[in-house]
């Protein structure tokens, strides 16, 4: 029985190549979207990919996910260190999800070392450019030991 994944991404993030690539890197997000099917080839997972700069936006792509989704890896971008809302969706329907950042947040200013999201996911990733979201999905397949080497 094949696995579902929402690959989520926050706002800001369909910058990514032109935004700060000194911080972010220099991949767009369309490439690392491919980066992370092409990981994902070897395995029975069906993946969808979701951006968007809206909050509300968000919470839906999270509410629908409950129908299809067996997990999910989100980037939410600013909305990590401010989102209530976003917070109690996750909570709300229960799917392990992963919180991804491409920056290490916490070596950056200090309202970015607070995380109103990882608290209620499965665990956080942060600091690995765009590798973050490879070892965010490896870490969704370790969870339902599907994992190979
Ligand atoms: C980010 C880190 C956030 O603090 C920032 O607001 C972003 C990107 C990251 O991937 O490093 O938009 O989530």
């Amino acid at each position: 029985m094949a696995k579902g994944i929402l690959l989520l991404h926050g706002p800001n993030l369909n910058l990514l190549g032109t935004r700060q690539p000194e911080v972010y890197g220099g991949m767009t997000l369309a490439e690392i979207n491919s980066a992370v099917e092409q990981h994902l080839a070897a395995y029975d997972v069906q993946l969808r990919t979701a951006q968007s700069n809206h909050e509300g936006a968000l919470i839906e792509f999270l509410h629908e996910a409950r129908g299809w989704a067996d997990g999910v890896v989100f980037n939410p971008g600013a909305y990590t260190h401010t989102s209530v809302a976003l917070r109690d969706a996750i909570t709300a329907i229960e799917l392990p999800v992963i919180e991804v950042h491409l920056s290490n947040v916490h070596g950056r200013e200090a309202f970015r070392h607070t995380s109103l999201l990882a608290g209620v996911c499965l665990g956080a990733i942060a600091g690995f450019g765009w590798h973050s979201y490879i070892l965010a999905v490896d870490a969704l397949l370790r969870h339902w030991d599907l994992l190979r080497d």
